[in-house]
């Protein structure tokens, strides 16, 4: 592992544009419990089957009553060394993208300021009828509603069976055609269109690093592949830049 931090350690001081995509397991030395996880009173029900727009229809109360629970973990949990280490990075460079898949704000918390959030925010939500979003709406009783024109908000979150927000996507993929660097941190890489972008970053000539203490399908294609966490990884990297400069 050595070996590979000062490779990337290397790249990441000869490149200019860098894109990054973080998934859950940046947030994981966080505390954030993942969709699969046991969620004591929730354990009973499958996120599939709640986090969908014909859930929200059926019941929707009890829809807000599971992100009211989620919203409280996501409250609770702070940024941990990998958030910072990004945040930090977006400041070094001059031509920073921040990518994210994950909905649980700790990117925000940590300072990061240009994000794209490709499955949205939990704290944040929408009119089902308006569409006006708002920033900050905590599950309440009784259901949160639009205050422009009264009618029902919805979690601003990406559900099962729904596309993607296309100026946020759109945008994704333009920054990962331009960067020199695409870094990879904390997924899975099996859900898309995100896992399509370090691939849409190497066809257009960008070096990739992966960031993960598993191997993934996109492993394969990657210049640097660095196992390990990245709460660790991250700053270990960055604490070597900053004391070569
Ligand atoms: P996953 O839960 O699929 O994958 C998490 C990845 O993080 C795994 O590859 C782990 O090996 C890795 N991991 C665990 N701990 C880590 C650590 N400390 N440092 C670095 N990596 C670590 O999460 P995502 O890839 O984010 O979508 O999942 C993508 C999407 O699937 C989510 O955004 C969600 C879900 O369906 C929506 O809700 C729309």
């Amino acid at each position: 592992m050595k070996n590979e931090i000062e490779k990337a350690v290397k790249l990441l001081q000869q490149v200019e544009t860098l894109a990054v995509l973080t998934g859950a397991g940046v947030s994981a030395e966080s505390g954030i419990p993942t969709f699969r996880e046991d969620e004591g009173l929730w354990k009973n029900f499958r996120a599939e089957e709640l986090t969908t727009p014909e859930a929200f229809r059926k019941d929707p109360a009890f829809v807000w009553e599971w992100y009211g629970f989620r919203q409280k973990k996501v409250l609770e949990c702070k940024p941990n060394p990998a958030h910072y280490t990004l945040a930090k990075m977006e400041k070094h460079y001059k031509k920073f993208t921040l990518i994210t898949q994950n909905v649980d704000n700790l990117h925000r918390k940590a300072g990061s300021s240009h994000l794209l959030e490709l499955h949205g925010n939990i704290l944040k939500a929408r009119c089902t009828s308006c569409s006006m979003v708002l920033d900050f709406v905590l599950a309440d009783d009784p259901l949160p509603q639009c205050p422009q024109c009264v009618s029902l908000l919805r979690p601003h979150i990406v559900w099962f069976g729904e596309s993607l927000d296309l100026n946020t996507i759109d945008e994704a993929f333009q920054r990962a055609a331009a960067c020199d660097l695409f870094i990879t941190a904390g997924t899975s890489a099996l859900v898309h269109p995100a896992a399509s972008l370090p691939l849409e970053a190497a066809g257009h000539g960008a070096a990739l690093l992966e960031i993960n203490p598993e191997t993934t399908p996109i492993t394969p294609f990657m210049t640097i592949s660095i196992r390990g966490k990245a709460g660790e990884v991250l700053p270990l990297i960055w604490e070597k830049i900053i004391n070569k400069k």
